[in-house]
């Protein structure tokens, strides 16, 4: 990994045609850019390789983005970074196609962009010109987030007086960088508390500024089914007509979880779906009596607990339920993954689970998806090509770990959210009023002080697909509940999806992130202030 990194920074400082020495030595107020910029290093999730030196770039009201002619995703991306930039800056910022090195320029493609991968990018700042250079639209929008940190946290400001004094400015220098692993996700149960479209749109452009790729949607549990389908239609009219405590629910019409894919997209996140069977499924045995084993629908459950339902393995109904589902499903999603939950199945005997699980990968498959299911799946047969999402603790026993490791290393992906590091809904501390505790509590710390890359030993390096934080809504209904918990935690867990392995340091990595305060602040996100982290108004 680090020869890696190594030779990935010499291609990239070598191509940006400056090295550190040459650009320093024509600083003209090296002193003066430094104390008035942020330093090119204070990137949460810390950037593969950072050069710094040369002039700052400073906005004006002269500033154009440019833009490539006919790429039309450089040109919503320039349109994302203008709608940013302008409520606080108050400049018109125009996006031109027309030819040009200075100002904000977003550079797609060509000799420059070689080695920077799907979602790589390299920023130079210079007096002229802040440039954006990327081989994929979705590198140039990770180059954006950065280019964002790297101005001061006012510019996150979208009320009050536009046109706040600058300077804007962007410190001197060169960043080439690329994620680590290629699945950084985020979970967001809708199943246990109902979030509104407006809602989720809220978290995933918070999730995007950390360079996350993957909105994880549990769309179904006991207490809720949240996504309308044509085929079986009471299970959103009537189960999804309550959550936990008995609120009233929801549920996302076709059309709304459209909007959340395109929502996502267009901010190169990817969407998987989970429908959990066959246990956490009370939401639809209720909506449906012929799917119970003895044909009697259940009342509607508004509790916390879990492991006391399971669709019925044995039924013939069950599996067109299935078919029904997952086709409705499939049919809505871009993204090449559909997960299938599996966790939990108390309910189920292992004959029976293993036995449902041979039936039901092979529907995903015919509607084109490749199947993810929580780790037990492993305990299963899982489908070639097949994925697990780890989400043990401390206390997972061997034997239930040695499954995974043994899938992994016959070809099963994994995707690491280990509760005691990666759980979003796990309390902080015991004073944490939101939350649960059952895999311990979850300071800021813990949720950075691991390493994917050794986390599962035995797993072979290439098994690990990444890393996904899951927010589980038991005990969370609003969005500053979600952003309690996710901020600061996240961060940490997106940095370890991204950051090379050898950039791991807490005492630099809490540095960077309280630099992220002022940021939150700006944004009206109502982030934990924990007292791990050196928050700079001493909070
Ligand atoms: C889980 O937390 N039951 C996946």
């Amino acid at each position: 990994m680090r020869r890696r990194r190594m030779l990935f920074s010499l291609l990239m400082v070598a191509a940006a045609g400056m090295g550190t020495t040459a650009a320093a030595a024509i600083s003209p107020h090296p002193a003066r850019a430094a104390a008035t910029t942020v330093p090119l290093d204070r990137v949460v999730p810390a950037p593969a390789s950072v050069q710094p030196g040369g002039r700052p770039y400073t906005l004006g009201d002269d500033t154009r983005i440019r833009v490539p002619a006919g790429s039309w995703e450089s040109r919503r991306i320039a349109g994302y970074l203008a709608d940013l930039l302008r409520p606080a800056t108050g400049y018109d910022l125009p996006v031109t196609t027309r030819g040009g090195n200075d100002g904000i320029v977003l550079r797609l493609g060509g000799r420059h962009a070689r080695g920077l991968g799907a979602e790589g990018y390299r920023l130079t700042s210079g007096g002229r010109a802040v440039t954006i250079t990327a081989a994929r639209p979705a590198g140039l929008f990770r180059g954006v987030q950065t280019l964002r940190q790297l101005l001061p946290a006012a510019v996150e400001r979208r009320t009050g007086r536009p046109g706040r004094p600058g300077p804007w400015r962007i410190a001197g220098g060169t960043i080439a960088d690329r994620p680590r692993y290629a699945h950084r996700g985020a979970m967001l149960d809708v199943s246990r508390h109902f979030f509104t479209v407006a809602q989720v749109k809220r978290s995933i452009d918070q999730l995007a500024q950390y360079k996350i790729n993957t909105l994880h949607l549990h769309l179904s549990d006991d207490q809720g089914w949240r996504i309308a389908l044509a085929s079986w239609p009471r299970l959103a009219t009537y189960g999804g007509s309550t959550q936990v405590g008995g609120g009233p629910g929801g549920y996302y019409t076709k059309d709304d979880y459209r909007e959340i894919v395109r929502y996502a997209a267009d901010r190169y996140l990817t969407v998987i779906p989970e429908i959990d069977m066959p246990g956490h499924t009370n939401a639809a045995l209720a909506s449906y009596a012929e799917l119970n084993c003895d044909g009697k629908a259940p009342p509607l459950y508004t509790g916390t607990s879990v492991g006391f339902s399971s669709l019925c393995v044995p039924k013939k109904v069950t599996y067109d339920f299935i078919d029904d589902v997952i086709r409705e499903i499939a049919a809505l999603t871009p993204g090449r993954y559909l997960h299938i939950g599996g966790d939990e199945a108390h309910s189920t005997s292992h004959q029976d689970y293993v036995a449902f699980m041979d039936r039901v990968q092979p529907v995903v498959a015919k509607y084109g998806k490749t199947v993810i299911g929580w780790h037990q799946l492993t305990g299963a047969r899982p489908a070639d090509g097949a994925v697990a999402q780890y989400w043990g603790y401390d206390k997972t026993g061997a034997p239930e770990r040695a499954k995974v490791v043994d899938a992994a290393k016959r070809g099963t992906g994994i995707i690491l959210s280990p509760a005691d590091h990666a759980y979003l809904d796990m309390k902080y501390d015991k004073d944490s009023p939101l939350g649960t505790n059952w895999a311990g509590y979850v300071g800021v710390r813990r949720s950075y002080d691991w390493d994917p890359g050794d986390y599962l030993e035995g797993a072979p390096g290439e098994a690990i697909l990444g890393v996904e934080a899951p927010l589980w809504s038991e005990t969370l209904s609003t969005s500053a509940h979600l952003e309690y918990m996710t901020f600061p935690r996240l961060p940490a867990l997106a940095e370890l999806g991204w950051s090379p392995a050898d950039t791991h340091d807490w005492a630099a990595f809490r540095e960077r992130l309280a630099a992220q305060g002022p940021r939150w602040d700006a944004q009206g996100i109502h982030y934990y202030r924990s007292p791990e982290v050196p928050w700079p108004d001493g909070r």
